[in-house]
C-alpha cells in the first residue's frame, strides 16, 4: 500500500496508551453498573471499539449503528440510519463509541434516537474531537485527542474506504476528500 501521501499525526504507542488510559477511567465509571451497552458507529470505529472493550471488565454487548451523511440528495446535516442496532437500549446505561466528531450532525442524530428510546444514560466516547468544525454541540464524556480541522485517515478513518488499516492515525495529504 502506497503511504506517501499520508503525515504520520498520531502514532501507534500515542494512540494504545491514550486507549489504554480512557478505559481504565471507563472500569472506574461503570464499575457499578449492570451491564453497559456499547454502541458503534460503522465503519471506521470498529479499530477504537475492539481495543477500547478488550480492556474492559465490564459487563457489556456491543452493537452497530451505520449511518450516511454527505450522499447524493441529502441535505447538509441530513444524517440516514442505514443499518439500526439490534439490542433494546430502553433502562440500558449506552456508551457511543465514536472514531471522530467533525460537525457533530451524525453523533447529534443518534444521541437523540437513543434518548427517545428510552436509554437510561447516555455517553459518547470519541477517539478524535475536530471541534473546530462543529456545527451542533454534541456533549462528549470521554475523548482520546483533539485534533485540527484536518483530513485524517489511518485506525478506521478512510478516504475513498482506503487506508482504514493503517495503525496510526495520519493527515491525508492527497487532495479531493472523499469523505464516507
Ligand atoms: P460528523 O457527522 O461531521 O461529525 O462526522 C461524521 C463522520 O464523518 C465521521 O464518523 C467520519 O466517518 C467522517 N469524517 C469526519 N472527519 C473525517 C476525517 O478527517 N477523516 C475521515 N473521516 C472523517
Ligand atoms: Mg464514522
Amino acid at each position: 500500500m502506497n503511504t506517501g501521501s499520508v503525515e504520520v499525526l498520531i502514532p501507534e504507542e500515542r494512540l494504545q496508551a491514550r486507549i489504554r488510559e480512557l478505559a481504565r477511567e471507563l472500569n472506574r465509571d461503570y464499575a457499578e453498573a449492570d451491564q453497559l451497552v456499547c454502541i458503534a458507529v460503522l465503519k471506521g470505529s470498529v479499530f477504537f471499539l475492539v481495543d477500547l472493550v478488550r480492556r474492559l471488565h465490564i459487563e457489556l454487548v456491543i452493537d452497530f449503528f451505520q449511518t450516511s451523511s454527505y450522499g447524493a440528495g441529502t441535505a447538509p446535516g441530513e444524517v440516514r440510519i442505514k443499518k439500526d442496532v439490534d439490542v433494546s437500549i430502553r433502562d440500558k446505561h449506552v456508551l457511543l463509541i465514536e472514531d471522530i466528531v467533525d460537525t457533530g450532525y451524525t453523533l447529534r442524530t443518534i444521541l437523540d434516537l437513543l434518548h427517545f428510546r428510552g436509554a437510561r444514560s447516555v455517553k459518547l466516547c470519541t477517539l478524535l474531537d475536530k471541534s473546530s468544525a462543529r456545527e451542533v454541540d454534541v456533549p462528549i464524556d470521554y475523548c482520546g485527542f483533539q485534533i485540527d480541522d484536518r483530513f485524517v485517515v489511518g485506525y478506521g478513518l478512510d478516504v475513498g474506504e482506503r487506508y482504514r488499516q493503517l495503525p496510526y492515525v495520519g493527515v491525508y495529504e492527497g487532495g479531493e476528500e472523499e469523505e464516507t
